[in-house]
């Protein structure tokens, strides 16, 4: 019995995606005008900004996100067209989907704990899978993006949890083995409802599997990224049951390891990595 009610709230939790009255979080529109602005070689600042302006919330985030020293450096970031001037289109683009998520998808409602610590993991693992890039000299533009929106399916599952049973939302704890096992079909179909470009489709729906092809590095990247988030306490992890942990987000010591091969990153290397991360992450505003 207990498991024909695991098996429909599976079911469930995935015909959601597909239901007309179900609506998935929204990303910002302007975060979509800012990518495909960002695309073109002519891309220019005033029209970064004149999008910006658009979206009030949205370019406040931004422009507080961009005045910590991770961005600002010495001389404090005053407008967003000193950001946009300062840090590049594409830098922007990153930061605005970074305010975007925040703000759209990892909103507070049921679940909030989980939603957190899921929109922690996300951020914490963008900023690492840009410098993972950096070290193994991974020419991946979208490589933030992809880290970022890696494990919103998580929160896309938590946040239909609700449209699925009505008022009366079941115990994170009955959820959780489902969540965790939907999460990277979950991702890929909400990546998908927001036109995102095919390959943050690809990395992003199968970032447990091993790629290879035009996305290999930059998926490794990504898996790299997401194991040394547990450094800074930030993997994503399940309830409590019986004092334990529920377990999540699980990438297996074979994988780490093809990871680290496909980038040509040995352990040294990986170190140097930490020591980037152990500078960078407490700088990171939004947690
Ligand atoms: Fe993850
Ligand atoms: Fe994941």
């Amino acid at each position: 019995m207990v498991d024909l009610i695991a098996e429909k709230l599976r079911t469930d939790l995935l015909a959601v995606f597909d239901d007309p009255a179900y609506r998935p979080p929204v990303l910002p529109s302007v975060a979509m005008d800012v990518m495909t602005v960002a695309e073109r070689d002519d891309a220019d600042v005033d029209e970064i900004v004149r999008l910006l302006e658009r979206d009030q919330m949205l370019a406040a985030t931004v422009l507080r996100l961009v005045s910590t020293p991770l961005y600002a450096g010495r001389t404090p970031i005053r407008s967003l067209k000193a950001a946009v001037i300062r840090l590049g289109v594409r830098v922007i683009r990153d930061v605005v989907f970074e305010a975007a998520i925040a703000r759209g998808v990892f909103r507070t409602g049921e679940y909030s704990d989980t939603l957190a610590l899921v929109a922690r993991h996300s951020t914490v693992t963008a900023y690492i899978t840009r410098m993972v890039c950096r070290r193994a000299a991974v020419d991946a533009d979208l490589s933030f993006i992809c880290g970022l929106l890696h494990d919103v399916g998580f929160a896309g599952l938590l946040l239909a949890v609700k449209h699925v049973e009505g008022s009366a939302a079941p115990s994170l704890a009955m959820l959780w083995p489902h969540v965790d096992h939907l999460h990277e079909r979950a991702s890929c179909l909400l990546v998908e409802s927001w036109g995102l470009p095919r390959d943050v489709i690809e990395v992003v729906g199968h970032h447990h599997h091993l790629h290879t092809g035009m996305t290999a590095r930059i998926a490794a990247s990504v898996r790299l990224a997401d194991h040394l988030t547990e450094y800074f306490d930030c993997s994503i992890v399940g309830p409590k049951v019986d004092g334990e942990r529920l377990p999540g987000d699980h990438i297996d010591a074979f994988d780490l390891e093809t990871a680290a091969a496909e980038l040509g990153l040995d352990d040294a290397a990986v170190k140097h990595i930490l020591a980037d991360a152990e500078r960078t992450i407490p700088e990171i505003a939004i947690m």
